[in-house]
Parts: C-alpha cells; structure tokens; sequence
C-alpha cells in the first residue's frame, strides 16, 4: 500500500529507486504518515533477556578461549522485566514492538517443547497488545539451542526440518497474537563476518572457541549461526527459512512473515569498482528469498565504500560510531531503495541506530535517517515502519556491554530503566507520525 497523501510528482512515482536529484536537501517534516505506520523498537532475547543459558551463546561466552569480551549474564533482565519494558516502550509513544522467541528456552531439548516457556511468551505479547504495541516476532536472533549447535547446526543436513518443527510449535501457540513475524534476523550474517577484514585474524580464535564448546558438549562439532560454514550451512539455512515461512503461514494467525537482512549502503568508488561484486557477497541468495516473502526488514547502520581493490576504510577525517564504523545516516535511505528495487516487497525497517555515548549524535542520526525514509516514501516507496535499534543498553555480543545502542540506559546492577533524551526524541516523533 503507498502512502496517498503527499504531494509528489508523477514522475516520481514512476522511478521511485533513482536517487534524488535536490542534492540531499530535504523538505522539513510535511503531513503525518498514513494511519498504521509502525514506530517503535528493536530488541533480541538473547540481548535482553538474561540466562539465556541453554543456548550455543552462553556455552561460547563461558568456555576458554572465547570471543566474548564478557557473558551475557543477566543482560537486562528482560525476561522477567518485559511488562516494563512494553509500559516504557507504549509511553514513549510507540505502536510496535520487535522482539525475539529463544528457540533455546522454547525446545530444551530435541522435540521436547517446553509449554511454559510458550506462555511467557504469550504474556510477552499480551502485554503488548495491552499496551498498545504490535508485536513483531523473530523467531531466530542468531542463538539456537545448545543440543542443535553440538549437532552442527545449519550444516546438518536435518538443521531444515528441525528448525520448521520449531516454527510449527512455535506458531500453534502464539501465532493467533503476532502481528508479524520474521524467521530469521539477519539471515546474511555470515556472509557479512566473513568479508570484514578482521574476518582473518579471529579466525583461529573463533576455531578454538567452537572446538571447546564441542568438547564441553561431547561432540565433535558446534556450528554457530554467526561463525558456520557457508559452504556447509548455507543451502540448509535458506531450506530451513523456506519450511518456516512455509509452517508460519498455515498459521494459526495470518499476518505478514518475513526475513530480515543486514544491509549495508554499498557504495562503488571509481572505475572498476567491485561493488557490485561485493554486493553479492554480502546478500548471497537471500534478497531472492526476501522476494519470495511478505516484506523485507531492512537493517541498516553504515555505508561501506567499495573501489576497485574491495573495501575501502572509512574517508580521513569522517566520525566514527562506538562500534567503529562510520557515522552515515543516510545510508538507510539508500539500502530502502535498494531492497524496495530489488524484492519489489513492502519494506520495514526492522533496525537501524548507532552505538554511542553521546546522546546527541543518536538523536541527529535518528534524525537523518527519518528524512531518508520520508524521502522514499515521498518516492511511493511502500515504507511501513521503522523500529530502532534498540530500547535497551543491552548485550552487545562479542563486544559485552560495552557499546550502546539503547534509547534507555540500563542500570547493570538494579536494572533501573533510565530514558535518554534520544527516547523521548524518537517519541515524540512517533506520536505525531511523523517522519
Ligand atoms: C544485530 C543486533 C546488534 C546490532 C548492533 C545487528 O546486526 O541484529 O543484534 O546488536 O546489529 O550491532
């Protein structure tokens, strides 16, 4: 569905993927969005929850060596927070709310599912509909169960099947509450490590760490969503995204299911560049799977320039975030486009933010990145929502608690929930349905 309401040229219409030509000047915030327009946040259960500790994760955040700066512990306690959670998120003034089902929590064990664990599931999504907030679902947020990483994982040639029976069960219970659903975050995951350049040198530490958590386990394997085995995992993984989409379909519930994609604002420099090279790298078969699905999330946070050697570093001088890679705000615009181009699917934008101390420049990133989604919109670009990355300061993976992409601070001792001024910037916004 396109927005009805703006003032934009038929030409426009036409050729909604062209870049703009008012040399990135944009118009002040114009008329409100359409009615329904998804505003809110991003989480993850294995970043909020805490004791998250039948998952792959925590066996690798725990054994020697690890990657893991620190355990995720208790993370934010979301798992017994969330109804504060929902409450802040529904004050600020949100309508959606993103977050993950621990496939870990849900099958303890192989085929045997945990009923309990799908009812605090339940309540997670009943206080959302309570408060006002529609929940969007992942199913995978790159943990899966210890038991499936110590049978390899996606390179197991049942990691298809077994991951559907999840989806199945998963759905029987809980989909009659969903108001969307993606199956798996970030399903390009991989293929992003393994083109960054520090790709190489973590990689014997990465082995280490994997080969412990298989002689923790007694097995001679542990496969990690993030570290697999393209050539091994991939064709499983887009199997298994298939037999998911597939058994979250037959419902109960019908609402639209997706796959979310890290997307980067690829950006060739020169003559010969390989963008276009690393563009395929990068997506690999997975916008083909997006366009076979309801709507494509769009996770963005950077540009990455490439020219004809491969990837450039970032240009002298340019500001970078905590997580080290440029302050580009603008490239959300870009990577709509390019999905929207690409899948031909309505788009959400299912994350997008910055790791910062500074407050203030999350609240101009926030706000250049809103203008590059009403830019494509003003496009007829079929935008429906832009959730942040994230509510919470929470588990940054590798990097701990280090970095910070949270709206609201997070006390690591009481858990005290704290709004930053970027929170009630992005709410006010919302509100008003403004982008
Ligand atoms: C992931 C999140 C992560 C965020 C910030 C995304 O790629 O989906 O889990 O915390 O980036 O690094």
């Amino acid at each position: 569905m396109r927005e009805s309401d703006d003032d934009q040229t038929n030409a426009r219409r036409l050729f909604p993927f062209a870049p703009r030509s008012d040399g990135g000047k944009r118009a002040p915030a114009r008329k409100p969005l359409r009615k329904g327009f998804w505003w809110g946040t991003a989480t993850a259960a294995h970043q909020i929850e805490g004791n998250n500790t039948n998952s792959d994760f925590w066996l690798a955040e725990n054994v020697k060596p690890t990657l893991f700066q620190e355990p995720s512990l208790d993370a934010c306690d979301s798992y017994h927070r969330y109804e504060e959670d929902i409450i802040l998120a529904a004050k600020l003034g949100f309508n959606a709310h993103r977050f993950g089902i621990e496939w870990a929590r849900i099958e303890p064990e192989p085929g045997k599912f945990s009923e309990a664990e799908l009812d605090h599931y339940v309540r997670v999504m009943e206080a959302c509909h309570a408060h006002g907030l529609a929940p969007v679902v992942t199913y995978s947020h790159w943990t899966v169960p210890r038991w499936f990483a110590a049978m390899g994982g996606f390179e197991h040639a049942d990691s298809p099947a077994l991951f559907a029976r999840f989806a199945e069960r998963a759905t029987a219970k809980l989909g009659p509450l969903m108001a969307a659903a993606s199956t798996f975050n970030e399903a390009n995951i991989a293929r992003v490590i393994q083109i960054r350049q520090e790709a190489k040198a973590i990689e014997p530490l990465v082995r280490a760490m994997l080969a412990a958590c298989a002689k923790a386990s007694g097995s001679d394997r542990f496969a990690s969503v993030l570290f697999a085995d393209l050539a091994k995992s991939e064709a499983n993984q887009v199997r298994a995204h298939e037999l998911a989409f597939d058994a979250i379909k037959a419902g109960p519930g019908d609402f639209p299911v997706g796959v979310t994609i890290s997307m980067q604002d690829i950006q060739g420099v020169g003559e010969g560049n390989k963008a276009d090279e690393i563009a395929q790298a990068v997506y690999g078969p997975w916008i083909a799977q997006a366009a076979k699905a309801d709507f494509v999330g769009v996770q963005t946070y950077t540009r990455v320039r490439v020219d004809a050697k491969g990837i450039m570093p970032p240009p002298k001088g340019a500001e970078l975030t905590a997580a080290g890679y440029e302050f580009y705000p603008e490239a959300l615009e870009a990577t709509i486009r390019y999905a929207a181009k690409m899948t031909g699917k309505p788009i959400y934008v299912t994350e997008n933010g910055i790791g910062t101390d500074d407050d203030s420049r999350r609240i101009a990133y926030i706000d250049r990145a809103l203008a590059g989604v009403r830019a494509c919109i003003d496009d007829g670009i079929d935008v429906r929502g832009y959730l942040h990355w994230s509510l919470l300061d929470n588990y940054e993976w590798v990097f701990g608690y280090k970095q910070r992409f949270g709206l609201v601070a997070v006390d690591r001792t009481t858990f005290k929930r704290t709004p930053k001024p970027s929170a009630l910037h992005l709410g006010a916004r919302a509100k008003a349905n403004r982008v």
